[in-house]
C-alpha cells in the first residue's frame, strides 16, 4: 500500500524543493474528496467535498505551510511570523515547531475561535494580539518581516501558495481531470489563487520548447467561484472593506492581499467572486452537518453557501460536477453547530437522560 508522504514529497517534482532540501513536512495533503449525496441531489449535479479539516492542523493552511517553513528552514530562518483569523497561526505554529523554529502570530482583537487559540497556544506560539483586524496585523507582519531577522508564512510569500496549488492537483488525480467546476471560500484570497495555479500547470500540454515542463495531467480547466462574506467582500464591491464583519471569522478580511490574482482566476477562468451572508453561511454550515455528515466551521462553508445561493436564483449548473474545498474542521469552532442545532430543534442538543439499563435505552430510543 502507498503511505501518503506529504504534498512536498508526493508533488516533487512540481515544487521548489532540490534533493538536499530538508522537507518538513507532518504528512499533509491526500485529504478526502467526500461525495456530497444531498447537495447532487438537489443541484442535480455530481458535488464533491475536498475536505480540508483532515489535515494535520485541521485547515488547508498545512500544504502552503509545510512548503514555507521548509523553504524558510533551507533559507536559515530562526523565526517565523504571521498575521491570522486563526488557522495560519495553528498551522504555522505547528510546523514552525517541527522545524525547531520559533514563531509568532499576531492575531486581531477578539474573535478567534477557541479551537484555533488553543493550538498555538498549544504549540508555544508568541501570541500578540493586535489592537485591529486581520489587515492591520498583516501590515504589522509584513513591516516587521522587513526590518526584523523573521521570516513571514502569510500566503503573500509565494510559497505558500506552491504549496496549496497541490489541492488542485489531488482533485484531478482522484476525478481524472479538473471538475466543470470549483467553489471554495475567500478571504485574503491566497486559496483561489492557489488553486487557479495548481489547475492551469496540471492542464499544461507538454511543450517541448519549455525546458522542465511536465506533461498534462488534465486536459480541461474548471470556472472558478469564490465567495467572501457579505460584510467582508471588497472583492464583490470592488474596494476595501475598513470594518470587515461577519460571523464566519476565518474570513474577517477587507483588504484581500492577493487581490489581483484572485481578480485573474476569476475572469481567467471564466468564473465569479460573490458574496453570501451570515445566514447563508450558517445554513450551508448547518446543511453540510445535517445532510452530509462533514463538519466544518462556519467560514468554510462559504463555498457550499454560495451553490445553494445560486441554486435558488436559477443560476447554478446542472449536470455538472462539482468541487467545493471546505477548508476548516467543524472542531475548531464548534460552538456554530450547537447552536444551528439548537435553532432547529432545542431538543437536538439535550442529551435524553436514561437509567443504567437496557430495557429503558431501548425505550427511549
Ligand atoms: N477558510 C478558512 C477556514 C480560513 O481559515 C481561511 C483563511 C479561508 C477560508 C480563506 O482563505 O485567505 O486563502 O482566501 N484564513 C486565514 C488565516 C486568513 O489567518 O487563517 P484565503
Amino acid at each position: 500500500a502507498h503511505v501518503w508522504q506529504g504534498v512536498i514529497n508526493e508533488y516533487r517534482d512540481r515544487l521548489p524543493v532540490t534533493d538536499s532540501t530538508e522537507v518538513i513536512t507532518m504528512g499533509e495533503g491526500g485529504t478526502p474528496l467526500i461525495r456530497a449525496r444531498a447537495l447532487s441531489e438537489l443541484t442535480g449535479n455530481t458535488v464533491w467535498l475536498k475536505f480540508e479539516g483532515m489535515n494535520p492542523t485541521g485547515s488547508f493552511k498545512d500544504r502552503g505551510m509545510t512548503m514555507a517553513i521548509t523553504k524558510a528552514k533551507e533559507e536559515g530562518a530562526e523565526a517565523v511570523v504571521c498575521a491570522s483569523t486563526g488557522n495560519t497561526s495553528a498551522s504555522a505554529a505547528a510546523y514552525a515547531k517541527q522545524a525547531g523554529l520559533t514563531c509568532a502570530v499576531l492575531v486581531p482583537e477578539g474573535r478567534i475561535a477557541m479551537g484555533k487559540l488553543s493550538q498555538a497556544v498549544a504549540h508555544g506560539a508568541d501570541i500578540l494580539q493586535v489592537d485591529g483586524n486581520f489587515d492591520n496585523c498583516l501590515e504589522v507582519a509584513r513591516k516587521l518581516s522587513e526590518s526584523y531577522p523573521v521570516f513571514l508564512v502569510n500566503s503573500v510569500n509565494p510559497h505558500r501558495i506552491e504549496g496549496q496549488k497541490t489541492g488542485a492537483f489531488e482533485v484531478v488525480d482522484t476525478l481524472g481531470d479538473a471538475p466543470d467546476y470549483h467553489l471554495l471560500p475567500v478571504g485574503n484570497a491566497g486559496n483561489i489563487t492557489a488553486y487557479w495555479k495548481g489547475y492551469q500547470e496540471y492542464a499544461r500540454p507538454y511543450d517541448s520548447a519549455t525546458a522542465g515542463q511536465l506533461p498534462a495531467a488534465s486536459t480541461k480547466l474548471p470556472v472558478l467561484w469564490g465567495f467572501q462574506a457579505e460584510g467582508a467582500a471588497p472583492l464583490v464591491l470592488g474596494h476595501p472593506v475598513t470594518e470587515p464583519e461577519t460571523i464566519a471569522t476565518a474570513i474577517r478580511i477587507g483588504n484581500p492581499a492577493s487581490w489581483d490574482t484572485a481578480i485573474a482566476a476569476r475572469d481567467e477562468s471564466g468564473g465569479l467572486i460573490g458574496s453570501v451572508s451570515d445566514d447563508e453561511i450558517l445554513a450551508a454550515h448547518r446543511w453540510l452537518s445535517a445532510q452530509e455528515g462533514v463538519f466544518v466551521e462556519p467560514g468554510s462553508a462559504a463555498g457550499v453557501a454560495g451553490l445553494l445561493q445560486k441554486h435558488a436564483a436559477g443560476e447554478a449548473p446542472t449536470g455538472a460536477t462539482i468541487v467545493i474545498t471546505v477548508t476548516g474542521h467543524g472542531l475548531k469552532d464548534p460552538q456554530w453547530a450547537v447552536k444551528a442545532a439548537e435553532l432547529e430543534d432545542p431538543s437536538l442538543v439535550e442529551p435524553k437522560r436514561v437509567p443504567f439499563d437496557v430495557v429503558a435505552v431501548a425505550a427511549a430510543l
